[in-house]
């Protein structure tokens, strides 16, 4: 037994940031961004929130499946970005469309955590626990990326992506990898919280997100190929039957390092970060909701999603549309 996506959303917030824009903010430049990450502008939150994108995803993935929201079973809710410790993110959205069946939490791997939500949702419905799910990714990562930092700003964009999954017989998710490096949490890295009680004195450890970009990029560059060839394996696939790889979407040199080194043609790595820049766990989906719009997903067409970030995480998964 396997999970089939059927159906996808997505959601922006309305107000889009240009690099020129950027650059009255900090030394940088549109050419700068351009050539070392392929970004040109993103969306960034006025006032909406992760569960506000979210929830708009669900329901625009709900109506493109044809189910309605008391159908659904299950929400999980991919955010490093919540906009309230408790309650989570997915309680928010089960609460905004009126999925009152479902059972619904929140899970933070990072960019990667689209593809860990939707490996859990595989793993509740193999275990015969739900017969369907949203699995959606959201993040406002404009509330933790320090905005006088140019190494930083320019990478990041708020956004949410959804699918709507539902068991299946045949085809559906072929194979599925995740990998973590607890060991390697620094190298991206947000401590946001106040740490101090009457009985600890904390330490201040910075309010936004600190990035090694180059420990990443090389991460994402090596690390990549090798868990979709695993991913690939367990479906009982070669890279040559794959239609097209939907990456993580962190910098267009990342992606193209990865084609290079799997030697598959670039044009085979779909692209949306020029327009909306990384979006974290909301990427994947993002451009996934994007390409089934443009009636670019034909069925029978082989998908491989790949994602990293911070953790470090990673993973890959292998689908049949
Ligand atoms: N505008 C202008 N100059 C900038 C800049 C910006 N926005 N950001 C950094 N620079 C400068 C640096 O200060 C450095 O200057 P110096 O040589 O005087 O010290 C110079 O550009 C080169 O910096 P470097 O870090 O070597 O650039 P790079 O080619 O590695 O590109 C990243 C930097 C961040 C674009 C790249 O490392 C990257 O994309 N990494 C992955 C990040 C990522 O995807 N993170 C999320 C993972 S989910």
């Amino acid at each position: 037994m396997s999970i089939k996506i059927m159906g996808t959303g997505s959601a922006l917030p309305v107000r889009t940031v240009t690099n020129d824009e950027i650059a009255g903010m900090v030394d940088t430049s549109d050419q700068w961004v351009r050539e070392r990450t392929g970004i040109g502008s993103r969306h960034v939150s006025t006032g909406e929130t992760a569960a506000s994108l979210a929830a708009q995803a669900c329901s625009l993935a709900l109506k493109d499946a044809g189910r309605t929201a008391q159908e659904v079973e299950l929400i999980l809710a991919a955010t490093c970005t919540p906009e309230d410790v408790v309650p989570c993110t997915a309680c928010q959205i089960q609460d905004r469309i009126g999925a009152e069946n479902a059972v619904a939490f929140d899970l933070n791997a990072a960019c990667a955590g689209f593809l860990f939500a939707l490996h859990t949702a595989w793993a509740y419905v193999e275990a015969g626990i739900a017969a369907n799910a949203l699995v959606t990714g959201s993040e406002i990562l404009s509330k933790i990326v320090d905005w006088e930092d140019r190494g930083t700003c320019v990478l990041f964009g708020d956004g949410a992506g959804a699918v709507y999954v539902e068991k299946c017989g045949e085809g559906g998710i072929l194979g599925f990898v995740q990998h973590s490096d607890g060991s390697r949490g620094s190298v991206l890295s947000c401590v946001s919280r106040p740490t101090e009680t009457p009985f600890f004195r904390g330490q201040e450890s910075g309010r936004y997100l600190k990035m090694d970009g180059r420990e990443i990029f090389s991460f994402a560059v090596r690390q990549i190929p090798l868990t979709i060839g695993e991913a690939l394996d367990k479906g009982g696939l070669s890279v040559q039957d794959v239609d097209l790889f939907i990456l993580h979407q962190a910098n267009r040199r990342i992606i193209e390092g990865i084609a290079k080194r799997l030697s598959v043609d670039i044009s085979r790595f779909p692209m949306n970060l020029d327009r909306v820049g990384n979006t974290s766990s909301a990427s994947i989906p993002l451009l996934l909701d994007e390409l089934n719009r443009e009636g670019r997903l034909k069925k029978g067409m082989r998908l491989v999603l790949s994602g990293f970030g911070g953790g470090l995480t990673c993973g890959a998964c292998v689908l049949e549309w």
